[in-house]
């Protein structure tokens, strides 16, 4: 069952009912100030750091579920309602949520009133708008009173939820004209303060949530709303809220506009105070100034539409299946945007204070955003090489507002340092721009190194860190974060990956070693392209041993092993009580350039899809573990088809897609990519239950009892990594160091399809064409009529090139 649509004209996802079956959210902003927002207007904003500043408050996990949110009530006549449903859940005439890029519009009708909500974040500024339209539908004059609602959150979010004996006593507001002020601490250390404001004189206002709400009131049913009038309330402690009351007069047919102006300030120490105790508010005025009319906002607006048609324009796919072309043309690329922003810190399953910016996790993003924002990449991989230690081993995770890593979780994941190679190559293959390599960037011991320098030391924490079968040592985990092989937990609480109770030099991953061979290459050719020859070749050795190792001790009979545990014993084997095989160095050994000489890569494909193939994709392992097996750690502490234990975890079916289309077999790539696309299993959103239009990080694999139920949505490598196998392998236009290649591996029944790639400069209109049905194989490419030779297109510095290629 469906409950919405795709516009794929607006690329907007349209949900025509608010109950869905879980909230359909959406980001607002793409710079420094973000927000997060449900299709009932749920969610919450912050700056920079969801944990660190957080503006607004949420409550995570609440009954009912999205509480806290930008809620507007409209009040007539003793009665009200909330157009966006929630909080106050009254029926509606019509509903109609549309999450765009960066935008989010919600439209309704009731008692003869239209109202529609558009909220967003304009380019270069920190504030998000909202403007509200309301419309009277009937023929009679009508005096409506309309009152705002948002709840303040005293900046740090974690401590904003546990710390109340003090922070039920440091709340502070100013209200001035239209406009509220929340300064809490901004008396003493804070330098930064946020306002919400409306471009029209108000009848009041309230900025404490008792006073608004009422103790024992819920969001539902505010004391405000009952009596029809608010209580110009002002907040010293508890919970300061921001409530504007406004009354607004509606002749028949009649349309008026508010614009709401959620923002946030900083001023210098000595540029604080107007005058003791009252804020400075220049710059919060110059800010409403900006935005305090219908054209400035629709200009802003426009700009915002431009910026993503924009970055979107990179790259277009032209194909006869619209599900297709509107998982690569809008969603996959725009949640490859979000994943870039918003790491795995803000969704409705990250509440945004455990995690910042992952190692592992932003490395792997940037192979989804390189060509979108080469710019930005460029700083990420700079501001992620300096939590680099010297022996190349990385802080896992760091902060984006200090930019400092995360000690708490510290380092030890063994795979950590190869992810940085796999961004800078993606990173030079499609900007060309080799200088990042010389790039000065200090190790987090703040010994000065380039770019290069920290290559070299992630290259080598593998050599340097090898097991009793020349394999990777694992560490704390590999990218399977449950997999812990070094750390035998035995208390509730504890943490699986950090506690550290057996020593680490025993256990291998077979994964870091097919992680090694697919990186592997790149780096030798950047050692090269440094004049570091002698480094490139001591690399190729090791790749060598690397590969013998593999073939020697990381193979089972018919797939690759996983691990070697602490005992030195195999994991992923046959004939293991439990996890025979794992998912992952399936693909990436393949991936890596193993098992292609001697049938084993077909082979464990095969195995692959006889083990771990299901109605719902492709799942990390079989069979389930259906104990706590203390060697193993987390993934045993899952019951069996959830997460790590047996799910089908998204973000690893794309390695097994390209590991098909590196052995040609298209067919089956495109069904695994069909199989997960969200767009794909928009059909069955009920069971699927988060939004049709981005990946999640899991569904529930075969042996759950929600078999098919999707979680954690949108902030997952899921998206990079898709985005990576559909374009580059599937449709196969991929970046290389040459230049753009061009080696589709599709379903044998395809015509063929058109992509236009902008590339180093270039713009491409690439007609492939499939007159022979092949799976794979390029017969001849033509550019501007003229054959080349090979596969690879360079730059051309010029307008529009067109490129014919025929498969055959
Ligand atoms: C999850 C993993 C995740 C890890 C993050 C685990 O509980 O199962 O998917 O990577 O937490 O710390
Ligand atoms: C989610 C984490 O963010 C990621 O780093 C990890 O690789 C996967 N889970 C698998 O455990």
């Amino acid at each position: 069952m469906k409950y919405g649509y795709f516009d794929d004209k607006n690329k907007e996802y349209v949900i025509e009912r608010p109950d869905t079956p879980y909230p359909w959210i959406n980001y607002l902003g793409s710079e420094e100030f973000f927000g997060l927002i449900s299709n009932t207007a749920g969610g919450y904003s912050f700056y920079k750091d969801a944990s660190k500043r957080r503006l607004t408050r949420y409550r995570y996990n609440n009954v009912p579920t999205d509480a806290g949110g930008r809620y507007y009530y409209i009040y007539e006549n003793g009665s009200y309602f909330s157009p966006g449903w929630a909080p106050q859940k009254s029926e509606l005439d019509s509903y109609e949520c549309r999450h765009g890029m960066g935008y989010t519009v919600i439209k309704s009708e009731k008692n003869d009133l239209k109202i529609e909500m558009k909220f967003f974040v304009p380019q270069g500024d920190n504030t998000e708008l909202h403007q509200i339209k309301i419309k009277n539908l009937s023929q009679k004059k009508r005096k409506l009173k309309l009152f705002s609602f948002l709840e303040f959150c005293l900046y740090d979010a974690e401590d904003d939820m546990t710390n109340f004996q003090r922070n039920f006593n440091t709340g502070e507001v100013e209200v001035d004209g239209s406009t509220i002020y929340h300064k809490t601490e901004y008396r003493e250390r804070r330098n930064h303060y946020t306002f919400f404001t409306v471009n029209q004189k108000i009848s009041g206002f309230d900025t404490d949530r008792e006073s608004f709400l009422g103790l024992y009131n819920s969001f539902a049913e505010p004391q405000v709303l009952e009596a029809g009038k608010s209580n110009d309330s002002i907040a010293h402690g508890w919970s300061p809220i921001a409530s504007h009351f406004l009354e607004v007069e509606l002749e028949a047919g009649e349309e008026k506009e508010l614009i709401f102006q959620l923002g946030y300030i900083e001023n210098k120490d000595e540029e604080k105070w107007e005058s003791p105790g009252v804020i400075n508010k220049d710059k919060a005025e110059k800010l409403m100034e900006k935005y305090n009319s219908t054209a400035k906002v629709e200009k802003a607006f426009d700009q915002l539409n431009q910026h993503w048609e924009k970055l979107l324009s990179s790259f277009s796919l032209e194909h006869s299946d619209p599900k297709l072309e509107r998982m690569v043309n809008t969603w996959n690329q725009y949640q490859n945007m979000v994943t870039y922003n918003l790491a795995r810190s803000a969704s409705y399953f990250e509440s945004g204070i455990s995690r910042g910016i992952g190692f592992r996790d932003s490395n792997q993003d940037l192979l989804g955003s390189a060509h979108l924002i080469p710019e930005r990449v460029k700083q990420r991989i700079k501001d992620l090489a300096v939590t680099q230690f010297e022996d190349g081993s990385a802080f896992h995770q760091y902060q984006p507002l200090t930019k400092k890593g995360n000690d708490k979780i510290g380092s030890g994941f063994n795979d950590d340092p190869l992810w940085l190679i796999f961004a800078v190559a993606a990173y030079i293959k499609e900007t060309g721009d080799y200088s990042i390599l010389e790039a000065e960037v200090p190790f987090n011991s703040d010994k000065k190194a380039t770019i290069f320098d920290h290559l070299e030391a992630s290259f080598m924490h593998v050599v340097n860190n090898l097991g009793p079968h020349d394999l990777p040592l694992i560490g704390h985990a590999d990218w399977n974060d449950c997999l812990n092989l070094s750390a035998f937990s035995e208390k509730p609480g504890e943490s699986f990956q950090t506690v550290s109770n057996k020593d680490d030099s025993s256990a291998e991953s077979v994964m870091i070693a097919g992680m090694f061979l697919t990186a592997g290459p790149d780096f030798v050719h950047l050692a090269e392209k440094v004049g570091e020859n002698g480094l490139a070749k001591k690399a190729r050795t090791e790749l060598e041993k690397m590969k013998k190792a593999v073939n020697k001790a990381g193979r089972d009979e018919e797939w690759f092993l996983r691990a070697y545990d602490y005992y030195g014993d195999k994991v992923g084997a046959k004939g293991n009580q439990y996890a025979e095989i794992f998912i992952e160095p399936q693909g990436f050994c393949i991936m890596g350039g193993l098992g292609l000489e001697d049938g084993f890569a077909e082979k464990t494909l095969n195995s692959v899809n006889q083990r771990l193939n299901s109605e719902h994709g492709l799942m990390i392992l079989d069979p389930t573990i259906k104990e706590y097996q203390i060697n193993l750690g987390e993934v045993s502490s899952y019951p069996p088809g959830y997460k790590e234990n047996g799910a089908i975890f998204c973000h690893n079916n794309p390695w097994v897609m390209i590991a098909e289309t590196i052995i040609g077999n298209g067919d089956r790539a495109f069904e695994y990519y069909s199989k997960i696309a969200p767009a794909y299993r928009e059909k069955i959103s009920d069971l699927h239950r988060t939004e049709p239009y981005v990946y999640s990080q899991m569904i529930a694999g075969q042996d759950a009892a929600s078999f098919g139920e999707a979680k954690n949505s949108w902030l997952t490598g899921t998206a990079a990594w898709n985005f990576v196998a559909i374009t580059q392998w599937i449709l196969g236009i991929r970046p290389e160091f040459e230049g753009l290649k061009i080696d589709p591996c599709i379903p044998e029944d395809w015509n063929g399809f058109k992509v236009q790639r902008k590339f180093r400069g270039s713009k491409f209109e690439i007609e492939v064409k499939n007159p022979e049905h092949v799976s794979k194989g390029v017969k001849e490419i033509f550019v501007e009529g003229e054959k080349i030779e090979g596969q690879i297109l360079k730059d051309f510095d010029k307008g529009p090139v067109k490129v014919e290629v025929i498969m055959g």
